[in-house]
């Protein structure tokens, strides 16, 4: 296999070295060194030339210029399942509402107003909070084209809403925010920043300041170790205790219990860029032309939103999660309609649930308020014991 990353084209290198001298200067400007989770805010989220903050392609596949698939771009099942916990949830909050937050391509949003209405449980509003300029144009394409009766129904919002009653959304959300790096050595705690050596960017560490310490004071990791803490990702889970008055929170993304996250083994961490299809470690590589991730830690998140005031209403895999939603009625549906279109359905779920795909690595959880009855997604294979 060839693992060495294609060249990136003279119009995306003269972005990336745009976006460098920003970084650059804001290095210098805060005495040469620079906390990493603000490197990563730029890298993505710079307007005008961040990865998401730019016009790159993103989603699809590597001959499109994509630089990875999402669940609802490999398949409209996923949005089908998902619609069947998705009704429930407006229904038990007494508000048909949706928000989407982080809405891709719009792809899911067109999938899922489609479901519901074929259910009767077309939203009143579906509301989508998307950062990126140039996604939101995408997302406004794509809903015309698919569901173009639907789309006075869509709202895009600036920020998150005072009060929400009814059903937010996020599939690989969390993932996207901001990490800070930080590293266990045998004088302390240290936080990994960015600073500039010979006008490249390199990783320098620096005592963490106290917020850190607190954050990894439950983390039993041992001196040498690298790996991430997810505050603002927290933080957003958290927010939400203000916000939500009615409802739940769907959040799917890849990611481990806290125990699993930082395991001994795992002593490099979950920092991942990608870029056309392939993975890489190296966040200084042509800045702003791949997506930086990290793994989502669960427990972080179930204990953010229950200090906010929040129920935490269920943990799976996505595999149990879609299974118990239905995915496999809506397979068999597909093969009743005609052998080419059930094949399709059949391989499409196998990159959905299979362990060796998405199925385990992906997880849901679930925070909510006022919801009485059970979420049917996690009625069979809950693991809210393993937080
Ligand atoms: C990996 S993509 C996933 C897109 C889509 N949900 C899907 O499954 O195809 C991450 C998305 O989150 C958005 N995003 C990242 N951080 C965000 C934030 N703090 N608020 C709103 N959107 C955000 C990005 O612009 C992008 O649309």
């Amino acid at each position: 296999m060839d693992t060495r990353l294609p060249e990136p084209d003279d119009a995306a290198k003269a972005d990336s070295l745009a976006l460098s001298r920003r970084l650059a200067d804001e290095i210098e400007a805060c005495g040469g060194w620079m906390s990493f989770a603000r490197y990563m805010e730029l890298a993505l989220h710079c307007p005008g030339l961040g990865y998401y903050g730019g016009g790159s392609r993103k989603f699809g596949a590597s001959t499109e210029g994509g630089d990875f698939v999402t669940a609802p771009e490999i398949t409209p099942l996923f949005g089908q399942a998902l619609a069947r916990q998705v009704g429930p949830i407006m229904a038990a909050a007494a508000a048909p509402m949706v928000l989407e937050v982080g809405a891709g391509s719009g792809r899911l949003a067109a999938d899922l107003l489609t479901a519901l209405r074929a259910s009767g449980a077309t939203p009143a509003q579906y509301l989508i909070l998307e950062l990126s300029g140039e996604l939101r144009a995408r997302q406004r394409d794509t809903l015309a084209e698919a569901v173009p009766e639907l789309l006075d129904r869509v709202v895009w919002l600036d920020h998150l809403p005072e009060r929400f009653s009814g059903c937010v959304l996020g599939n690989e959300l969390l993932d996207a925010m901001p990490v800070h790096a930080v590293a266990w050595r045998d004088d302390g705690l240290k936080e990994r920043g960015v600073t500039l050596d010979k006008g490249q960017f390199a990783w320098s560490e620096r005592p963490a300041a106290d917020f850190l310490v607190d954050a990894a004071a439950e983390i039993p990791a041992q001196a040498p170790y690298a790996s991430e803490l997810g505050l603002v990702a927290a933080g957003w889970a958290a927010a939400w205790g203000e916000r939500l008055a009615k409802g739940a929170l769907l959040l799917i993304d890849y990611g481990l219990p806290r125990h699993e996250y930082y395991h001994p083994s795992r002593n490099g961490g979950t920092l991942r860029c990608h870029y056309r299809h392939r993975s890489h470690d190296d966040p200084f590589w042509w800045p702003g032309l791949s997506d930086i991730t990290a793994h989502v830690d669960f427990t972080a998140i179930a204990e953010a939103g229950h200090g906010a005031g929040l129920d935490v209403l269920g943990y799976t895999s996505q595999a149990n999660f879609l299974i118990n939603c239905g995915l496999g009625d809506l397979v068999a549906a597909r093969h009743e309609a005609s052998e080419a279109s059930g094949l399709r359905a059949s391989s499409a779920t196998q990159m959905l649930i299979s362990p060796n795909e998405m199925g385990e690595l992906f997880k849901v959880i679930a925070l909510g308020r006022g919801v009485a009855t059970p979420l049917i997604g996690f009625a069979r294979g809950d693991r809210l014991h393993t937080l």
